[in-house]
């Protein structure tokens, strides 16, 4: 158990992997640890795109922003909410599906994120690094064509998967008692805002980030840089877009 601990106090994200294969057998232990996740009514409303061909890859890199990973990596996986393969069972069987909807494809997306992070922990368990790719969510429209997933199949996440070749330093967090609250939420204080970010805006990594990109506090960084108000107001239309046309948005 302390090893259990200790392992997942120690995790950190990998972004450059060897060129070492990921065996199959290995690969399907994780995939098969991810087919017993917790999953809303046992539906298993998800399915899992595995990308190992080097064509594939190049294809997505872009649409992943050119993350050097999606090339680098052996292996990309894509999550995605699916209730296609439900909604056909139940049709088959003399059912009406109701999951043209928001709230199946929150169902389905919850579904396909728990099973993601569950490959996560048994890849870093086996020695393996992943790092997660936000930009599935961003261009989901395009992966969709790429991957050619059907109506009622929505990409919601993908990692890279593959063998460490760099030991990143730890990047730091909020300290517990920041996003914890004990029965019911207890809302901040600027001071307790001050006290939460203090160490974060403090490090020196904070101070450098913030000189490169010509801000004045670290929070300008993400505002006005990384998640910037235009980018998240356009990146959302196609992502309605995307629940509209994959047919999540029938009855909303
Ligand atoms: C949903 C999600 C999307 C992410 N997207 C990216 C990404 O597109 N590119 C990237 O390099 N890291 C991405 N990350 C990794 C985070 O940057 C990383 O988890 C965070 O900086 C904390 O680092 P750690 O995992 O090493 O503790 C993502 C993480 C999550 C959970």
């Amino acid at each position: 158990m302390n090893d259990l601990k200790e392992f997942l106090l120690n995790r950190r994200t990998i972004r450059k992997y060897s060129s070492e294969a990921v065996g199959d057998d290995l690969l399907d232990d994780l995939l098969k640890a991810a087919c017993r996740t917790s999953t809303t009514g046992n539906m298993q409303v998800y399915s899992i795109i595995v990308t190992r061909n080097e064509e594939k890859k190049r294809e997505l890199s872009p649409l992943h922003f050119n993350q050097k990973m999606v090339t680098e990596a052996p292996v990309l996986l894509t999550f995605c909410a699916d209730f296609n393969r439900f909604n056909k069972w139940c049709v088959l069987n003399n059912a009406s599906p109701g999951y043209d909807n928001f709230l199946s494809f929150m169902t389905a997306a919850i579904d396909a994120l728990l099973a993601a992070q569950t490959v996560c922990i048994a890849a870093e368990s086996r020695g393996l690094g992943i790092c997660y790719l936000g930009t599935t969510t961003y261009m989901a429209n395009k992966i969709i064509e790429v991957l050619k997933l059907p109506a009622g199949v929505v990409p919601v996440t993908t990692i890279t998967l593959g063998w460490p070749a760099e030991h990143p330093q730890q990047p730091d967090r909020l300290p517990p008692e920041a996003v914890i609250h004990e029965e019911v939420y207890s809302d901040y204080s600027d001071s307790d805002i001050r006290k939460f970010y203090s160490e974060k805006e403090g490090r020196e990594d904070s101070h450098q980030f913030i000189r490169e990109n010509n801000k004045t506090t670290l929070a300008q960084v993400f505002t006005d840089v990384r998640y910037k108000k235009e980018d998240n107001v356009y990146f959302s239309k196609i992502l309605l877009k995307v629940l509209e046309d994959q047919g999540f948005m029938n009855n909303v």
